[in-house]
């Protein structure tokens, strides 16, 4: 799949539910989002067939998103569905682990290659305070993280969304864990949308916090995990894992993409911000055929996105990511 900026696109990341168990605030606000009507969510059928569909015409990659994937139930059963596809190279999964404990052994036995991990604070307190859940969502995430590694998944990605005056007194505790970890923890600018614009004074960029990193720690450039995301990845003396720097705003990296977005409803959007979409389920529904749609799609995707920071003017009013998969 070419677009016609000449990007090659193998990549889907796939939102199973728009629905999360936290309330972290630069994603969700706290009484939830209007949640999207059970009917018009893609049944698990449904989702493996718009990926047998897009293989055929190129896709090799998949991401299991949300919200958060794993309040979906029996979200095994989609990893085995989509394992069935033969061209389909890897299936990751990204969760915020609350529910891993229940769930790591079933996803790896049903084929799940990585996960990504989504925690923002290693203190019980804040933890609460941004995910607006009581402390026992953290105890249960740090139970969870445990069990995906016994379970074998390895390297664990970890995404630290940063935030000022909130967690960036924590990137020597996250950078310290990768001395007896083999985790990659890639540190994320906070990206504005129409809920989190309260946050906006917070936003710290990648290179202010590497420059912090640097005078704290002897960092070295490494190449980084497999996966091949738009990260930039660094290592301290004798770490087994490595710290990086994901800049959706400071430096955009739109020119390499190569992926599209499917939501919960079935609408596959060819960017994260903006407002560029076309309905699957319909065609899929209506004619059992979604190459068209994803044709049109791709030849519509734009160059690249708008985003500033202070304003969700370049996220095209978007509320939340939980609403297209992060
Ligand atoms: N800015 C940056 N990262 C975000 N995520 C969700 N919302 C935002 C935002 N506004 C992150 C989650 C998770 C990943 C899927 O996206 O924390 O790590
Ligand atoms: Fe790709 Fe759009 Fe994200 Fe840029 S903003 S990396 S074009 S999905």
């Amino acid at each position: 799949m070419k677009d016609q900026f000449g990007r090659s696109i193998d990549y889907l990341r796939i939102s199973v539910t728009d629905k999360c168990n936290l309330r972290c605030a630069y994603c969700m606000p706290v009484e939830g989002l209007p949640w999207i009507p059970r009917a018009d969510l893609l049944s698990y059928e449904e989702i493996a067939e718009v990926v047998s569909q897009m293989a055929g015409l190129g896709l090799r990659r998949v991401r299991l998103t949300g919200g958060e994937p794993l309040v979906r139930k029996d979200l095994p059963d989609l990893v085995s569905l989509i394992r069935g596809v033969e061209a389909i190279e890897e299936i990751s999964l990204s969760t915020n682990a609350v529910l891993l404990d229940g769930f790591a052994e079933d996803l790896r036995a049903a084929g799940v290659d990585r996960l990504n991990i989504s925690l923002d604070t290693l203190r019980r307190e804040r933890f609460a305070e941004l995910g607006r859940r009581p402390d026992r969502f953290f105890d249960a995430t740090m139970v969870g993280i445990a069990a995906a590694e016994r379970a074998g998944f390895s390297p664990l990605k970890i995404n630290v969304v940063v935030m000022r005056g909130f967690n960036d007194d924590e990137l020597e505790d996250f950078a310290a864990l990768t001395r007896e970890r083999p985790w990659h923890v890639r540190f994320i600018e906070l990206m504005p949308t129409e809920d989190n614009l309260f946050l906006s004074d917070r936003f710290i960029s990648a290179d202010e916090l590497l420059g912090r990193l640097h005078a704290q720690a002897d960092l070295e450039p490494v190449e980084g995990p497999v996966g091949n995301g738009p990260a930039t990845y660094f290592r301290l003396p004798d770490a087994r894992g490595t710290v990086g720097v994901i800049t959706p705003l400071s430096h955009n990296y739109c020119n390499k993409c190569n992926r599209m977005r499917l939501t919960a409803d079935g609408r596959l959007r060819t960017c994260l911000f903006g407002t560029h979409e076309v309905d699957l389920k319909g065609p899929l529904r209506e004619t059992g055929s979604v190459t068209a749609a994803v044709a049109e799609a791709l030849a519509g995707k734009p160059e690249r996105h708008f985003l500033r920071i202070g304003t969700a003017s370049g996220s095209g009013g978007l509320s939340a990511l939980s609403q297209v998969g992060g």
